[in-house]
């Protein structure tokens, strides 16, 4: 081991000599040119680009290198955005829905021809692997496609009206200025099943990425821009504030956003739910799960030896890694944990580090309790093949998230269905089926078309 030691230090000290300088800087990196980033980027767009606050160097979680650096908005740049945003849904909200689709699949198009390079980034930035971050822009591509039809189908009913010579209409109209607030963990397609989907009904949207992956922020709101400037439309439809908590605060408490869509951890989520609540605004919530099949991520590393602790702690035995791998930069063995309680403290905690708990039942009943008893609801699966037992996990004394699924893992989700999890999960929907309903009004209208004036429930004031 020690040996092994010695042998790594050349390698730590060729490795930081490279930090010293940022990656896009490198011929192994020129790649992130085509996304169009250089080293200094503006970290505001609302038609044109800017940003005058705090300026954050992006480092790449795998091993601290700094990437490139972003410029943050200033609130003063935020009020201006918001103004602009607004300014922009007066000519948007007029375009018709199809052709709204139609600039969401000249989107989709964009992001195709970009898809490995952004998918590359993602990885670079945010530590998942390449293939996942191929697949985080899938997921955006996918979504704009799916809101192409869509933008030719949303629509309300026309019910059947008690009173003669009337009618009654169900119709759906956008709701304005959509929020976006996102994870570090998904910072592409959390964003696009908001953006496509809120674009085709009718509302622009104001997106403010994790502090952590804004070049992934900047690079895709510049795909997006270029888009609506070919179509000679305002910028500010697609508008973005990089910014952490300031500018998040700043969105939560505004009037002027009409729907906040927060994704991130349960903990934040109640603080922006209860800053919306204040001003009876209404909210999408996507917050955290328990699945910890994830990736390591700077200070997750320390997260994960207190979790491997903890769970010692509580009973339980390490069957499966547990170690920081002796190795230059950030990665920790994925680990097994065997023996503990169902109802011990660390399985119920989100710790968002790679560890999976294995816990044993002795029948079906229990493993659907345990499975329903922590407060997050957002996905789960069983692996059978006896048919009964399927639909009990699929009825309504089965799994309580919002994903359920049959034979497949936990994670990954199609776009066709609606995305979120219930309880502390948020209770949210995203992306397919009737998800869009989150992102519009509803209004019941009423129209008579006789010449006689009918009360409902044939009241008379006589
Ligand atoms: N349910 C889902 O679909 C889903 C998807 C992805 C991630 N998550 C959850 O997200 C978490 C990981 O992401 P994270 O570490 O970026 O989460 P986080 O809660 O730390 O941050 C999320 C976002 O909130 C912003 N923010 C922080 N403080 C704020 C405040 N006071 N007001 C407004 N905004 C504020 C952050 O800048 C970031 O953009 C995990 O808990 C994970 O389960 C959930």
């Amino acid at each position: 081991r020690l040996l092994l030691r010695n042998k790594l230090k050349p390698i730590c000290r060729q490795q930081s000599a490279a930090m010293s300088g940022l990656l896009i800087n490198q011929p192994n990196y020129s790649w992130l040119k085509e996304l169009g980033l250089s080293e200094d980027n503006p970290g505001v767009y609302n038609g044109s680009w800017g940003g005058s606050g705090e300026v954050v160097t992006s480092y790449c979680p795998a091993n601290n290198a700094p990437i490139a650096r972003v410029t943050q908005a200033t609130l003063a740049e935020y009020e201006e955005t918001v103004q602009k945003t607004r300014e922009a849904w007066k000519m948007w909200a007029d375009v018709p829905a199809p052709k709204r689709g139609e600039i969401v699949r000249q989107i989709g198009d964009a992001l195709r021809r970009k898809i490995n390079v952004l998918g590359s980034l993602v990885s670079l930035e945010m530590g998942k692997i390449y293939v996942e971050g191929v697949g985080e822009v899938q997921e955006y591509v996918d979504v704009c496609d799916y809101a192409v039809g869509l933008s030719r189908m949303i629509g309300g009913p026309i019910l059947p009206s008690e009173r003669p010579g009337h009618v009654l209409i169900e119709q759906w109209n956008p709701v304005g200025l959509v929020g976006i607030i996102t994870a570090f963990n998904f910072p592409v397609a959390v964003y696009g099943w908001n953006n496509a989907i809120s674009l085709i009904c009718g509302n622009v949207c104001l997106w403010k990425g994790a502090p952590t992956t804004p070049l992934t922020s900047v690079a895709v709101t510049k795909i997006v821009a270029e888009v609506l400037e070919q179509n000679k439309l305002p910028g500010a439809i697609c508008s973005m504030t990089c910014g952490g908590a300031d500018i998040g605060t700043a969105m939560a408490k505004d009037e002027r956003v009409d729907l906040l869509s927060f994704t991130g951890s349960t903990h934040v989520g109640k603080m922006v739910a209860m800053m919306v609540q204040e001003r009876f605004g209404r909210k999408l919530l996507e917050l955290g799960g328990n699945n910890r099949i994830v990736k390591a991520y700077k200070q997750a590393v320390e997260q994960y030896i207190a979790a491997v602790e903890q769970a010692k702690q509580q009973g339980g035995t390490v069957v499966c890694g547990g170690k920081v791998m002796d190795r230059p930069g950030n990665y920790v063995e994925p680990t097994i944990i065997t023996g503990l309680a169902h109802d011990a403290p660390i399985v119920q905690t989100e710790t968002f580090v790679p560890i999976l708990y294995v816990l044993k039942f002795q029948t079906e009943e229990e493993a659907f309790a345990w499975n329903n008893e922590v407060k997050q609801g957002l996905s789960s699966s069983i692996f059978t093949t006896n048919l009964e037992r399927v639909f009990r996990w699929l009825g309504p004394k089965g799994s309580d998230c919002g994903i359920v699924n049959v034979n497949i893992p936990t994670s990954g989700a199609e776009i066709g269905g609606a995305f979120g999890g219930e309880k502390h999960t948020g209770g949210g929907r995203e992306s397919g089926s009737d998800s869009w309903k989150q992102y519009m009004r509803r209004s019941t209208c009423t129209i008579n078309h006789s010449k006689d004036l009918p009360l409902a429930q044939g009241i008379k004031f006589e």
